[in-house]
């Protein structure tokens, strides 16, 4: 099997930002493939290369079998790409004319085109609004008629950047149930999003990457399994000699303190750690605010890497 996409030792810098900083990347052909991370870190330049809409300052990318640099015109011809920022041009048209418009784009034989637009109206449930203003639609339909546009061409890779930005919660399944529905037909995913529930609940495969660089690649459940069975985690006004003073119990794999103060405590088993730590919490006269425990997530793959959480980064970004 070929890669969709392989990337090696990618860079792009902005003067002195160094957006994508020595990155590598492969995608197999018919995988739901994530990239991860905060505001920033790098996502949307990575596909920009990729779709050759920008050039790499260093390393080699190949999409659908050729080269970025040499052959964007074949790459063009393979890829929808579905992009963060819409264009404002959209707002005067009805989404059948958006559609009409973007197949121009994209070289679509004149009397094919209204086909195919009722077909992919039809494929993402919006034939009933086809002749509303795209302005007039809701943050979910926008969403869909994007998924739609980047589908005019048949692509075999599909590359969106952040499909769910900004929607409610039912419109964000949706948008996650048609984006299945392509993998079973065939069509590699790549997508960006700094969402956790949607990189988990979405992709066979993903990256985390944080400033540029690649933090962790692998399946959604590997990457939190290696976290460890179970996190708890404590609030209490003294997280670090509590963290001190658990070290090294045979009960915890590894622990640390987050930027929020919160101490993580990752343990194979919270039923038995818990008692446990409390003890020592009593015995060294801490005192505790709150306890839960959870299974990992993404973001505790996150902290364990990089000693950051990615939440609170969407906040302040
Ligand atoms: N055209 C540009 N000019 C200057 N800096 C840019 C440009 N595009 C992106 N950057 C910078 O590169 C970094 C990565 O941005 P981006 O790829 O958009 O991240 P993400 O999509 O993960 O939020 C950021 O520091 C951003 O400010
Ligand atoms: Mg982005």
């Amino acid at each position: 099997m070929t890669a969709m996409i392989e990337a090696r030792s990618l860079v792009r810098t902005f003067g002195s930002t160094r957006a994508v900083d020595d990155l590598d990347l492969q995608v197999e052909s018919g995988e739901i493939f994530g990239l991860l991370g905060p505001n920033g870190a790098g996502k949307t330049t990575t596909i920009r290369i990729l779709a050759t809409l920008l050039a790499p300052s260093g390393g080699t990318a190949r999409v659908c079998g050729f080269d970025v640099m040499t052959h964007p015109q074949e790459i063009r011809r393979r890829i929808g790409y579905v992009m963060q920022k819409i264009s404002p041009t959209r707002n005067l048209l009805t989404g059948r004319q958006c559609i009409e418009m973007e197949a121009s784009l994209y070289h679509v034989p004149r009397r094919e085109v209204r086909a195919r637009a009722e077909e992919l109206l039809g494929l993402v449930g919006l034939l009933p609004h086809a002749d509303r203003l795209f302005s007039q639609y809701s943050g979910g339909m926008q969403k869909r008629l994007d998924l739609a546009c980047g589908l005019l061409h048949r692509p075999q890779l599909l590359i969106l950047d952040e499909p769910s930005l900004g929607l409610d919660v039912q419109s964000r399944h949706k948008v996650w149930d048609y984006i299945h529905d392509l993998r079973r037909q065939g069509v590699t995913i790549l997508l960006a999003t700094n969402y956790l529930d949607e990189a988990d609940r979405l992709c066979d495969r993903l990256t985390i990457i944080d400033r540029g660089r690649v933090v962790v690649t692998g399946t959604p459940s590997d990457l939190k399994r290696a976290v460890g069975a179970d996190v708890i985690q404590v609030t209490t006004a003294e997280p670090a000699p509590l963290a001190a003073a658990i070290a090294g119990q045979p009960w915890l794999q590894r622990h640390a303190v987050s930027e929020a103060g919160e101490l993580h405590a990752h343990v194979t088993d919270a039923a038995a750690a818990l008692p446990a730590l409390m003890g020592i919490a009593a015995a060294s006269s801490i005192p505790l605010e709150t306890v839960t425990y959870t299974r990992p997530t993404l973001d505790d793959v996150f902290l364990l890497h990089t000693g950051r959480e990615l939440r609170e980064e969407e906040v302040t970004a």
